[in-house]
């Protein structure tokens, strides 16, 4: 059975303990301080959760910090960069200010590419970050299924990455390079204003949506649009 450490015991990271625990892996729920992680463990109360400190988490074959890069997450991680080697570390930051309102990083960066720059032994996923934390709670909308957008540059971490989620009651969808968590992380900057305008924040999610399109199908205007 595939072992996956998560790191932080706030929103997403009790969530997504649960649900890599319901979905058939074998959680280790690292904290700060280990018996806030024994408490919650206990009250899930789900098979394969187990409970105990950053390091014990960091020992698993993936790798989930779920703590926020404004609030340390990279000096956090320095004394695991041993352990953390050759690891798929699934990113799920998205680097938000304190107040919500923009990100930390400029735009030609994203979360994501901070932590392969910083972390560069380790095989970088991102996923989860257009998932607000009370979507897992009930990920259908009116009963569509979500999308999680997954990026990163190793394809096989990737797929590894997808195989372990696939029980998982959302849509994983490949989003492609790394770079395009630069892309993943604004549109939840995105989705949390619109979130908020349109009164559904913290209970909205994406869904691509499209169908199969056959290249050279007769375009409806062509008699409209004159040559260039
Ligand atoms: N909230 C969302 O909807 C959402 C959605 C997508 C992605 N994310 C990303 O997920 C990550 C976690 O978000 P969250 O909402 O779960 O955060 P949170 O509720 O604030 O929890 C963060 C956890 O990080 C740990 N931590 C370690 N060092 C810390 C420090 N110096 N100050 C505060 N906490 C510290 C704490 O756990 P211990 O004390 O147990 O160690 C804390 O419970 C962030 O990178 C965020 O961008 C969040």
């Amino acid at each position: 059975m595939a072992t996956i450490g998560i790191l932080g015991t706030g929103r997403m990271g009790v969530r997504l303990a649960e649900a890599f625990a319901k979905a058939g892996m074998q959680v280790i729920l690292g904290s700060r301080d280990p018996r806030r992680a024994e408490r919650v463990a206990k009250g899930l109360n789900v098979s394969g959760l187990t409970s105990g400190t950053y390091e014990e988490a960091v020992k698993a074959e993936f790798v989930l910090p779920a703590m926020f890069l404004r609030d340390g997450l990279i000096a956090t991680l320095q004394p695991y960069r041993k352990a953390l080697t050759g690891k798929i570390f699934i990113d799920i930051t998205n680097p938000f200010n304190d107040d919500y309102s923009d990100f930390i990083l400029p735009w030609d960066t994203s979360g994501a590419e901070e932590l392969q720059g910083r972390f560069p032994e380790t095989r970088i996923v991102g996923a989860f970050k257009n998932v607000w934390w009370e979507v897992f709670d009930a990920p259908t909308f009116d009963g569509t299924v979500s999308d999680v957008f997954v990026v990163g540059d190793d394809q096989a971490a990737k797929d590894a990455f997808m195989k372990i989620s696939e029980p998982m009651p959302f849509r994983f969808v490949d989003a492609g390079r790394l770079a395009n968590a630069r892309v993943v992380e604004r549109m939840t900057l995105l989705s949390g204003e619109l979130g908020q305008r349109y009164g559904y924040f913290p209970r909205m999610n994406y869904r691509f949506v499209g169908e199969p399109w056959t290249p050279g199908a007769a375009d409806r205007y062509a008699h409209l649009i004159s040559p260039v």
